[in-house]
């Protein structure tokens, strides 16, 4: 018998797990916005899991067919939101874990009235695995993923060979990940585990120019600031 059979076990994930108290604005934002933009999923232990059998039907929810790209952290939406005003002809799925950040994303999705975005308050990896098939999804998007500089926190990284697994096996056919980071040793851990992947191909042989339709976002600002170079990447899943 266990010691303390209670106990939540605690997996090594991408984030902190920090209690989330919201400002007035934030707190404001929620309660008129959530209803229509957070689409609900039962956890499983902790609040950012997501239970096995949990199952969102996305064309439902969209209210009709179109291709699915799934942000894993879209921070207070700043990207999110200009692309998907860019491109309506995509509905897009973002897994956020900090509930102040999505109420924030939240006042920015009203602001500018994008139809195709919903927001999932979980992590994006098992997001990515539970609530969409293999082949389902048509493009994955990483920006500014939290760098996890030191060399024991690596595991933490989001972007590693376990996220590409689950990246080829739910892209379709020909399905793109578009990644960005403003820290060097991580960018060169993203194109070294990710050059090295079987199922995937770098769309640029090397860095891929920067994606101009993507907003200099907080994060990006403060890197250029800091003067890092900000490096894109783009994969193809393999045929
Ligand atoms: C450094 S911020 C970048 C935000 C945004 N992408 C941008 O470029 O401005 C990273 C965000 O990822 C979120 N995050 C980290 N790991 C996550 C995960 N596994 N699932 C969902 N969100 C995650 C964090 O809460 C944070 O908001």
């Amino acid at each position: 018998m266990p010691k303390n059979p209670d106990r939540v076990h605690r997996e090594v994930v991408s984030y902190v797990r920090r209690s989330a108290r919201m400002n007035a604005s934030q707190r404001k934002a929620w309660d008129t916005l959530a209803d229509r933009w957070v689409v609900p999923v039962p956890p499983r232990q902790t609040s950012t899991s997501i239970a096995p059998d949990a199952a969102v039907d996305w064309a439902a929810v969209f209210g009709r067919t179109a291709p699915l790209v799934v942000e894993i952290g879209p921070g207070r939406g700043e990207s999110l939101v200009a692309l998907a005003e860019r491109h309506p002809e995509l509905d897009i799925v973002a897994f956020e874990v900090f509930e102040p950040a999505v109420a924030s994303a939240l006042s920015r999705a009203a602001r500018h009235g994008v139809p195709n975005v919903r927001f999932v308050v979980a992590n994006g990896a098992e997001g990515l695995e539970r609530l969409f098939g293999p082949g389902h999804v048509h493009e994955l998007w990483t920006f500014f993923p939290d760098p996890w500089h030191k060399a024991r926190h690596h595991k933490r990284r989001l972007v590693g060979p376990d996220l590409a697994d689950l990246a080829v096996s739910r892209l379709g056919a020909s399905g793109r990940w578009r990644l960005a980071t403003d820290w060097p040793d991580y960018a060169d851990w993203m194109r070294a585990t990710l050059d090295a992947h079987p199922g995937l191909e770098n769309e640029h042989a090397g860095w891929a120019p920067r994606w101009a339709e993507r907003p200099v976002t907080k994060y990006e600002a403060r890197g250029l600031a800091a003067g890092r170079t900000i490096r894109d990447l783009t994969y193809r899943r393999r045929p």
